[in-house]
């Protein structure tokens, strides 16, 4: 048996993006995955279907909707599922081929079965026709991600009660679709089937949608989702929901105590995602899962046995991509001895609805509930030269910033290209810029990013010049 420096269990994109950066240090690299592609649930059943899907529905919604504004005249445009589920599973394919050609440009050795420990220098991978293969290693990355949660009586039997996996290779278009949770999964999911014509109703514990986000997106984005043909059941507790052969039926309460009865084609479950550790062999290093599954680690995502670290989904924080990316560079960086850091506050998070929503720092919510003076400046989309070319005009951005020493604290924003637009003010944040500072920078005319300039100078002095 050859040793390892690490071995990383789990190909997401925490686990190849470790396994990338330990090679470019010199490290003698293993990965295992327990399914035949690599990139894990980002890649296979997450970020990419998902926004594969999300593009080729907003261009139906456009053709079918948008288009003779602008002066093209389309007959008879209609959506096709089968092309479109075909053509999210090519680019699912080519994504996850280029990682394995990562591996092997890398010289990353990659191991196909389940991991799991033997003690805390072997890791034993079972493949699928249950060949046993020993590794010996220095140290070990736990990087197996999470999978759909669900609570008693809802769950999904994969037929017609969904999660987001099934729901991501559906080959028809509901009449109806029921979504539970106004979370990420169910409002970009709800959004690829609403363009497509389904009557989507979201039912929705909290008293709003996207109830982390600053209450200014959830606002707007509600009032964006109903225009476009949404229906919520906010503060509804769902009591069960069942398969009743041709559809669902789903029980809720109502804020009153009432119970509501709703019923559709199918439902699609999207309460969260759970930390997986299954068959990971975890107590045979004397390692327990806490009280939300999660594997425990300290600063430096070390547990408490000292060669084996975890990161991503399957660890605290934010359940994103690219926390999981900038966690393996940090392990292999700190394992090469550098010294490397992770502005957990800075993590960027997006919805890809369509206008789409991101924000990075604190919330208002947040800021206030911790007693910070703050300023804050908005200015609409609607109000810039480049939206009413487009025909884009909805969302707002909105700047926080410290009422004594004008730092950026918060940006939020509902617009389009959002996703992309955001990394000014991470990149801002990063640097510790004050919101005059953000609106002195030249911003190109006529730009989406103007939005953010003017809301910088709104935050500034109230003096926005465009509105
Ligand atoms: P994962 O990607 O879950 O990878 C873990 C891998 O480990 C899996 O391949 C699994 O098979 C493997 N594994 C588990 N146990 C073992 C074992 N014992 N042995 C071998 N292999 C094992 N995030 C974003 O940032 N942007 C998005 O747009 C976005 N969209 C999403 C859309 C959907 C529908 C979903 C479900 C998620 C989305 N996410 C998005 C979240 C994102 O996918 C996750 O945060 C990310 O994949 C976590 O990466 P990870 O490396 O921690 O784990
Ligand atoms: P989520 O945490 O975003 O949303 C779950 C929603 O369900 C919440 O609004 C919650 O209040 C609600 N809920 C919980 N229990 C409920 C109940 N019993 N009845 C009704 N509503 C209930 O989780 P989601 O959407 O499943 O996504 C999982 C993770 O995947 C997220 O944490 C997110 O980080 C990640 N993801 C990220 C994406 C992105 O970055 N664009 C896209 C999709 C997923």
């Amino acid at each position: 048996m050859s040793t390892y420096d690490i071995t990383i269990i789990g190909s997401g994109p925490g686990g190849y993006v470790a396994a990338i950066r330990c090679a470019q240090l010199g490290m003698k690299t293993a990965i295992i995955e327990k399914y035949d592609t690599l990139g894990g649930t980002c890649l296979n059943v997450g970020c990419i279907p998902s926004k594969a899907l999300l593009d080729s529905s907003e261009h139906f919604h456009n053709a079918a909707h948008n288009f003779e504004e602008h002066g093209v005249d389309l007959n008879g445009v209609k959506a096709n599922m089968k092309q479109m589920i075909k053509r999210k599973n090519e680019v699912v394919a080519q994504t996850c081929n280029g990682v394995k050609f990562l591996m092997d440009k890398n010289k990353v050795e990659v191991h196909y079965g389940l991991g799991s420990f033997v003690d805390k220098n072997t890791v034993k991978v079972t493949a699928k026709d249950g060949k046993e293969t020993l590794l010996s290693t220095k140290n070990i990355l736990i990087a197996t991600g999470s999978k759909p949660n669900f609570f008693p009586g809802m769950e999904p039997d994969k037929k017609r009660i969904l999660t987001s996996t099934e729901m991501l290779n559906l080959e028809e278009i509901p009449g109806k679709l029921l979504v539970i949770g106004a979370g990420v999964i169910g409002l970009e999911l709800g959004s690829v089937f609403g363009r497509l014509g389904t009557q989507v109703e979201v039912v929705e514990f909290a008293k709003a949608i996207i109830p982390t986000m600053d209450s200014t997106l959830s606002k707007e984005l509600t009032r964006v989702l109903k225009k476009d043909g949404f229906k919520f059941h906010l503060e509804h507790r769902v009591q069960g929901v069942k398969n009743t052969g041709k559809g669902v039926k789903l029980t809720a309460l109502n804020k009153k105590g009432e119970e509501v009865t709703l019923e559709a084609d199918y439902c699609l479950v999207a309460v969260g995602r759970k930390a997986y550790t299954e068959g990971l062999g975890l107590e045979n290093i004397g390692l327990e899962v806490n009280n939300r599954g999660q594997v425990d680690v300290n600063e430096h995502l070390q547990t408490s046995v000292p060669n084996v670290y975890a990161i991503g989904d399957v660890i605290k924080g934010a359940m994103l991509a690219h926390k999981a990316e900038d966690e393996g560079v940090y392990i292999a960086e700190l394992l090469a001895g550098q010294k490397p850091h992770i502005n957990y506050n800075l993590i960027p998070g997006v919805v890809y609805t369509w206008p789409e929503v991101a924000a990075v720092g604190k919330t208002e919510e947040e800021l206030r509930s911790a007693g910070v003076e703050i300023k804050i400046g908005q200015f609409p989309i609607k109000a810039l030269g480049r939206a009413r070319a487009s025909g884009d005009i909805q969302g707002v951005v909105k700047i926080i910033a410290d009422a004594a020493t004008d730092e950026v604290l918060g940006v939020h924003m509902i617009a389009p290209r959002a996703a992309d637009l955001i990394m000014e003010a991470v990149t801002a944040m990063e640097f510790r810029a004050s919101a005059e500072d953000m609106a002195r920078i030249c911003h190109p005319h006529p730009t989406y990013s103007e939005a953010l300039k003017e809301a910088a100078l709104a935050a500034t002095d109230d003096r926005a010049m465009h509105v």
